[in-house]
């Protein structure tokens, strides 16, 4: 029941995600028809396209390459929360249509523009990750121009300094910006706490038992078992959370993981952690402090958050390491405790906060995640994702960068004595 449950609630969130990422072109909706030598009509939109739309060839004729007429100043300072309006106007014949870049993507959806007679008007309501470089493309069916001014725009008004954000209703909490250490320029992203769950003994829960129990300071041994059967009884038996509880997390930051122990003992193997989540070749532990208490159940809730993790090495746990671990992770483990002297899964439900731009559940805003202005090949809250065709490759940054496709192809060439062209861009 609780698959149907996530994945039913999954779906509309990818499709309002990419409703929410385009801007809105606001030009009002009319045919404008252009007269023909012959006194016939066709659309504008076929003036100067290279094909005689007219019987007599009169839309081909008077063509007039695109020309800037006016361009916005190329320092521009806008408070947050303001409206920046920019215009662009080109002549030409035909009037060519305006479009809008920022940092030389499409504008976001805080943006909208119109475009009308060679006039472009772009009208952002600016956030802090809006500071950037505008310009604006005069198009023509068979010709476009680039502005020669590119507009700077910097943004004033972070109660925070550059480089880190004002967690949401706190006026004095500055979070430094993630960003997978590929951007600076973030702020609190507007997102609403949701949660998902799943009972400990799920279907899709596997078991991991840990080759070095009692010591951690090196890598972190583990056996993974498909089926709890399959456990060997002299081990502490852990929980290994399955997908939804892995991969891409940043937006669970500064939220809580609820579940529920019981045990009817307190004789338990104290040094193993509770929690650990891996992920970038960075091993995260967490453990639960207070004496659990026997005969009920516990409740524990784990708020990640760095202060309350360790390192594999012992060290304490930063703000990045916590970030570059939730941006995938792919070792989800939860320690079991013995009942009765044996180890069963429990029934009892596992929750995990989430964010949501979706709606309001009542449970207020996850205040600690931030969104960044990603470069090129980045996408995510975080920019903890490769765009759509690029890759990661694992050198410079812990979490690796993002290259495209035919960079990838390039370095597999270059130690592939083979010409066969197989999977090159996961090398
Ligand atoms: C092109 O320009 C000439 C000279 O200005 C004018 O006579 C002619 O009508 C124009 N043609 C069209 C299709 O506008
Ligand atoms: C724009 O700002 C830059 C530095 O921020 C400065 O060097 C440049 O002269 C400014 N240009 C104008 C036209 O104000
Ligand atoms: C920007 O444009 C909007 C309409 O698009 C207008 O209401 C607003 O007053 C303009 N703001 C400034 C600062 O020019
Ligand atoms: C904006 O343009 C300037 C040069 O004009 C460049 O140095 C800077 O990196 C650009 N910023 C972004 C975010 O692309
Ligand atoms: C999980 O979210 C639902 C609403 O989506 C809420 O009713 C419930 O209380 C939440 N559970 C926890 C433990 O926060
Ligand atoms: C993972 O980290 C450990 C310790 O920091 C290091 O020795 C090891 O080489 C790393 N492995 C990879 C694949 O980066």
């Amino acid at each position: 029941m609780s698959s149907v449950y996530y994945i039913t609630l999954l779906l509309p969130t990818l499709i309002w995600n990419l409703h929410l990422c385009t801007a809105v072109d606001k030009t009002p909706l009319r045919y404008r028809p252009f007269r023909c030598r012959n006194g016939w009509s066709v659309s504008q939109t076929v003036r100067c396209d290279g094909f005689r739309n007219c019987v007599d060839g009169s839309d081909e004729e008077n063509c007039t390459l695109p020309m800037w007429l006016e361009q916005p100043s190329p320092n521009v300072t806008v408070a947050v929360g303001a409206l920046m309006n920019l215009t662009c106007i080109a002549g030409g014949s035909p009037p060519p249509i305006i479009e809008w870049k920022m940092n030389d993507k499409q504008p976001e959806a805080n943006c909208d523009w119109t475009t009308e007679e060679g006039v472009g008007l772009l009208s952002c309501r600016i956030r802090l990750i809006d500071s950037g470089n505008y310009s604006c493309v005069a198009r023509q069916p068979k010709a476009s121009l680039e502005s020669t001014v590119v507009t700077h725009v910097t943004v004033t008004g972070n109660v925070c300094k550059d480089g880190f954000f004002n967690e949401a209703d706190k006026r004095k909490a500055c979070i430094k910006c993630f960003c997978s250490g590929v951007s600076s320029l973030c702020h609190a992203s507007e997102l609403y706490r949701w949660n998902y769950t799943m009972a400990m003994n799920d279907w899709r829960m596997k078991y991991a038992t840990l080759q070095n129990s009692g010591q951690f300071n090196q890598e972190l041994g583990m056996k993974v078992y498909d089926k709890f059967t399959d456990v060997p009884r002299n081990t502490t038996p852990y929980y290994r959370l399955p997908f939804k509880f892995i991969e891409y997390q940043v937006d669970s930051y500064g939220g809580l993981l609820r579940y529920e122990v019981q045990i009817d003992s307190t004789s338990y193997q104290r040094e193993d952690p509770d929690v650990i989540l891996k992920g970038y070749n960075t091993t995260l532990l967490f453990k639960y402090k207070p004496q659990l208490l026997t005969g009920q159940l516990n409740k524990i809730a784990v708020l990640l958050h760095e202060a309350n993790f360790r390192r594999l090495d012992g060290k304490k746990t930063s703000r990045d390491d916590l970030m570059t671990v939730l941006s995938y992770i792919d070792t989800f483990l939860i320690r079991m405790y013995p009942l009765g002297g044996v180890y069963s899964p429990a029934s009892t439900p596992l929750v995990m906060d989430a964010s949501t731009k979706l709606a309001y559940h009542g449970l207020g805003k996850m205040s600690r995640v931030e969104e960044c202005r990603c470069p090129h090949g980045y996408r995510g809250t975080s920019c903890e994702r490769c765009d759509f065709g690029y890759n990661r490759a694992s050198r410079y940054l812990r979490s690796g960068i993002c290259m495209p496709w035919e960079w990838h192809r390039a370095e597999y060439l270059k130690v592939s004595s083979s010409t066969t062209m197989r999977n090159y861009h996961y090398v």
